[in-house]
Order: C-alpha cells, then structure tokens, then sequence
C-alpha cells in the first residue's frame, strides 16, 4: 500500500492526471510563458531560509549519505528563485516560466490536501508594474475557465500584504512580530474569533474592523488591478478580502487565492508579489511575481463536474481476420503507427476470434478497424469505420488517407 498521503496512478488516474497536465500547458503557452524544472531535492537550507516557518514543520527531510541536509521541495519557488539568480543575465526580462513539478508537505492528511501533489507554478520576473500583476491573475481565472469552470463556480480573493505591512509600520510592530501577526490573519477564517485575537494581542479590535468591513481599508495597488481586470472583461471573477495574507513568508504586494464559490473545498490556488526574495537569496535585485495551483482540489471539483479527459473515439484496431496473413497485418501496423500521431495502432498479440477482436476495439472505443485477410495478397484491406460501421475496401497504400478521409467527414457532419 502506498504510504499516507501519497497516491497511485492507475492508467485511468494518468489519463485524468495528464490531461490537466495538458490543458495547464496549453494556457501558459498560449500566455507565452515557456516551461522549466528543477531537481525534486534542494539543500535543506533553501527552503528554512526562505518559505517561513509553516513549510519548514512540513519538510521531508534528512541526511544524506554525503552528511548534506537535503529536503524534498515542498513548493517550486525558492527553486525557481535559485534557477534565475544563477543565471539571470543570460535571459532577456520580463521571464514568464511555468513549471509543474511534484511537491511534498508533511502535512495532516484532509479532503483536498495530501502529503505530494502536483502543483502548476506559473512566475513573472523582472517586472515591478502592475501589468503585470493583472496578467498574472487573468491567466489564473483563464486557467480555470479551460476546464470549463466559471465565475459560478469559483472566485480570485484579492488582497494586498503591503497594505498589512504599512499597517503594521505605523503601529510600530517589531520585525520579529510580524510573520506572525500575518499568520493568525492567515488562519483567522478557520480558526475561533478568541484564537485569532489572543494571537494579536492589541491589534486585535483594528484588525477585526478592517476584515469585517473590506471597504474601510484603501489600497490604490489592488484599484488599479480590478480597473485592468475589468477592461479584460473578467470583473466578476475577483472579490476583494483582507483576510488573505499568504503563510508563505516572501510576499510583498498583490496577493490572491482562488476558491470555489460553494466553500466546500480548500484554496484552489494561491499567489502573490515576492519582489524582495532573490534580492534576499543572492545578490540579484529582480521583482517577482506568481501563483501555485494544485491537482488535488482542481482534481476533486472537476470530478463533481463531470468533467472528463475522454475525447471520444480515436485510433486503429487491426484485425487479423485470417492467422496465415498475421506477418502482412503486422507491415500494416508497423506503417500505421509512423504515419498516425499519438493515438493507438493495436491489435491482438493472440490468435483470436474474428468477433472477439471487434469487440475488443468496440470496448476500448477505437475509431477504425482495419481488416485483414486472404484479400491482402492482392493488396487489399478491409476498413470499417466503427461507430457507423461503414465498410470500404481499400488498397494498402492508401489505407492513411483514407482514414484521414473519414475522419474529415466526421467533423462536417459535427
Ligand atoms: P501555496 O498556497 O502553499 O503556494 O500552494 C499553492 C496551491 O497548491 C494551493 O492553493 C493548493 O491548490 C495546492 N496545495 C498546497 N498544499 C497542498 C497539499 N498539501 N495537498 C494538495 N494541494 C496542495 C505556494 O506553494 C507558492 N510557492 C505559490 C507561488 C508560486 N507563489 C509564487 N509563485
């Protein structure tokens, strides 16, 4: 059994898996972002150092046989901030890069979190404006819409840690404090009032005011956002709500999570403006900014939706009608699957019923068979198109074409 937290794939949880995969690449591209990785175990130090202390109580990490402290990376960012730190001058600014790596957090086990998921991580470096901050969020709610969701299902909370900050300057709260302080708001959602202003201590009544009321708390950063957002005609996607703060302790500016509007599920996504973290991991001074998004909640509510990575029909099933020509139908297959672009050739490895055979690529929802018996010897084959199971006879040479041929007048009659 695999261990808490963890998941198998079955090929049908690969299908569902990659076809998230799919489309997440499909909107970065189509965003010009280009994609990176990195190694999945990172020195200790560069996540203890850098992503604040909730993460580090969530690391897997341990000695390795060299003596390094090494942990698995429980988020893409510190990562991505080394990546780019190193080698900055050999890129032209603003970068846009997406990744989606797998992640680990040891944390309690619940509906939507999970001990390693996968999470798409798309980041702007290199620019300070707020363009960019808008572009950020447009292709989060774009995201979300590729799969079919709307301004029904969820919604982006906008807030803004620097205004936390200008609040925290002018109550003169120590340094040491105020990862704190933006812990307890933070959690202040899930956790009891009396909680949350024990932790604040004086702050406490101010606070409640703000979060209470998101009105009497001004920030020109977050009016002009939802001013871009609404020339992109996406106003109804974003709330604004001081209540998100981020627990990850890098961001400065524009911050967001992404729920679902029945409030069932934990945040979809989250990101901000982290424009002092490569200043602070090297000696590169270059704005940034970026969200995470997770395949476990998406995963779960697309699955409520009945959403699914099925396409239809699609590939040949070659069926040996007759033993004696199986070396023929095999130059078949061979030639098919150079000419045919990722979908499947098959056939059976057995000798096996005509009727079985059929039936075999009716279950596993192939487009077309190709038919092969004595006829072959005179070049000739058999094609059935299965879901009207129009027959045609067809020269061999000429069998991609004619698949391509059908295939066309499927899509005219729609
Ligand atoms: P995060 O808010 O910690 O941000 O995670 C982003 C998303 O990853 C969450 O909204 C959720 O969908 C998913 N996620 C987090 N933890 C778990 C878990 N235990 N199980 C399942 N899903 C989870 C970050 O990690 C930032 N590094 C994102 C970022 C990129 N900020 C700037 N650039």
């Amino acid at each position: 059994m695999a261990l808490p937290g963890f998941r198998d794939f079955y090929p049908a949880d690969c299908a569902f898996r990659n076809a998230i995969f799919a489309k997440w690449r499909d909107v970065a591209h189509r965003y010009g972002f280009v994609e990176y990785d990195g190694p999945p175990l990172e020195p200790l130090d560069l996540f203890t150092k850098k992503s604040g202390q909730e993460i580090v109580t969530q690391l897997y990490n341990f000695t390795d046989k060299g003596e390094r402290e090494v942990a698995l990376r429980p988020e893409m960012t510190p990562t991505l901030a080394r990546l780019v730190t190193a080698r900055h001058k050999d890129f032209k600014k603003p970068l846009k890069w997406f990744s989606i790596p797998q992640v680990f957090r040891y944390e309690r086990q619940q509906k939507g979190r999970l001990r390693e998921h996968y999470q798409f991580n798309c980041d702007i470096i290199g620019e300070a404006g707020l363009e960019a901050d808008i572009e950020l969020i447009a292709l989060v709610i774009d995201t979300l819409r590729a799969f079919g969701l709307t301004e029904k299902d969820f919604v982006v909370r906008l807030s803004d840690r620097q205004f936390w900050t200008d609040f925290m300057n002018e109550r003169n709260v120590p340094e040491e404090e105020r990862y704190a302080v933006i812990q307890a708001i933070d959690k202040s959602e899930r956790e009891p009032r009396e909680k949350t202003a024990e932790k604040l201590g004086r702050l406490a009544t101010e606070v409640f005011a703000i979060l209470d009321d998101a009105g009497s708390a001004k920030s020109e950063r977050l009016d002009t956002v939802e001013t871009g957002l609404r020339y992109r005609g996406l106003p109804d996607y974003v709330k604004r709500d001081f209540t998100v703060v981020r627990g990850l302790a890098y961001y400065t500016g524009v911050v967001f999570e992404v729920f679902d509007r029945s409030g069932e599920f934990r945040a979809i996504a989250g990101g901000g403006r982290y424009d002092n973290l490569l200043k602070n991991l090297g000696e590169v001074d270059l704005p940034a900014l970026g969200f995470g998004m997770g395949d476990v909640v998406l995963g779960e509510i697309l699955k409520g939706n009945g959403w699914s990575p099925h396409h239809g029909q699609s590939g040949v099933y070659v069926v040996i009608a007759d033993e004696d020509y199986r070396a023929q139908a095999m130059k078949i297959v061979q030639e098919l699957r150079l000419q045919i672009f990722d979908e499947a050739v098959d056939y059976s490895l057995q000798p096996s019923k005509v009727g079985k055979q059929f039936q075999t690529a009716e279950e596993r929802v192939f487009e077309f068979a190709v038919v092969v018996d004595s006829q072959v010897t005179d070049g000739i084959v058999e094609v059935k198109v299965l879901a009207t199971r129009q027959q045609t006879k067809v020269a061999i040479e000429n069998v991609y074409s004619h698949l391509m041929e059908k295939r066309g007048e499927r899509y005219r009659r729609g």
